[in-house]
């Protein structure tokens, strides 16, 4: 049996273990995927390797960039890791957040975005928007964590300011709980207006989700993110969760089954 992971905090919330068990039970792969709570950065390095591979949330993907062995692909470009193989006590680190952004809106047309916030998964989306050609700018509260984004020729508002984007993209971490919004909600409801497409990489949660079965009645029917309650359409975090775990596993299977046919496999069993 190989153990696999999501390692973060707060991280009760998570769906990853109910995607990922789902996958190794369909595909009768003995393994097992669990969440775990890690309050402080000393312990990420010790639980990963524990684990034969992982998958990282807030707050810790830049971190655990640092503490890998290897990095490859685009988690090189981001300096931020989602998906971690252990292999002989090394840790080698992958990013499948960017890619997984892009599988949900790679369809729309879009020519400029603004996305909000500046962690982790703000690099690895600003970075894809900026390798697909689309003209992207950043905006987030503290300025002084904005130095990765300008090193990579991508603009960062000082200010809030509203303007007219394709892409509005919120990646903060704030509305977790469900109704909590990142800043001034006028603001933020004027941003909306302008945009033509919204994102919100929070995924709406509720407590109960073990199975397939639920798992699907939740998808069909889930409530609004508080973000996306500002606007009249939008996306939820909901398939980029899915089509990062999915690319993820593929790397956790040694390439074994591919992203296209885990993600028909999962999706024809919510049909
Ligand atoms: P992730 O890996 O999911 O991107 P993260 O690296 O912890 O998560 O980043 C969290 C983001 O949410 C940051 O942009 C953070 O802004 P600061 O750099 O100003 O901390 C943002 N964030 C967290 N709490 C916030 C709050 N109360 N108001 C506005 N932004 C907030």
């Amino acid at each position: 049996m190989r153990y696999f992971g999501v390692i973060g905090s707060p991280i009760h919330h998570s769906l990853s273990p109910l995607i990922h068990n789902f996958l190794f039970s369909y595909l009768g792969i003995s393994a097992h995927y669990d969440k775990f709570d890690i309050p402080s950065p000393s312990l990420l390095a010790s639980t990963l390797q524990s684990l034969s591979g992982a998958n990282i949330t807030l707050p810790y993907k830049e971190e655990v960039f640092g503490l890998c062995d290897e990095v490859r692909g685009f988690a090189q470009e981001v300096e931020a890791v989602n998906t971690v193989l252990c292999r002989n006590q090394k840790l080698c680190g992958f990013n499948t957040d960017g890619l997984g952004f892009w599988e949900c809106i790679k369809n729309l047309e879009l020519k400029t975005a603004l996305v909000l916030g500046a962690g982790g998964s703000a690099r690895a989306i600003a970075m894809m928007l900026k390798k697909q050609g689309v003209d992207t700018m950043i905006y987030n509260r503290t300025p002084s964590k904005v130095d990765f984004f300008l090193s990579r020729g991508i603009g960062v508002l000082e200010t809030l300011e509203v303007k007219e984007v394709d892409l509005l993209v919120h990646t903060t971490s704030v509305g977790l709980d469900g109704k909590s919004l990142p800043y001034q909600q006028e603001k933020l409801q004027s941003l909306v207006s302008k945009a033509k497409y919204v994102f919100d990489v929070i995924y709406p949660s509720q407590k109960g989700i073990v199975g397939i079965d639920q798992f699907r009645d939740f998808f069909l029917s889930r409530p609004k993110t508080a973000f996306l309650g500002l606007s009249s359409q939008g996306m939820d975090g909901l398939e980029m969760l899915l089509y990062q775990a999915f690319f993820a596993f593929e790397i956790f299977c040694d390439g074994q089954y591919c992203f296209e046919e885990l993600k028909a496999l999962f999706y024809n069993s919510l049909k």
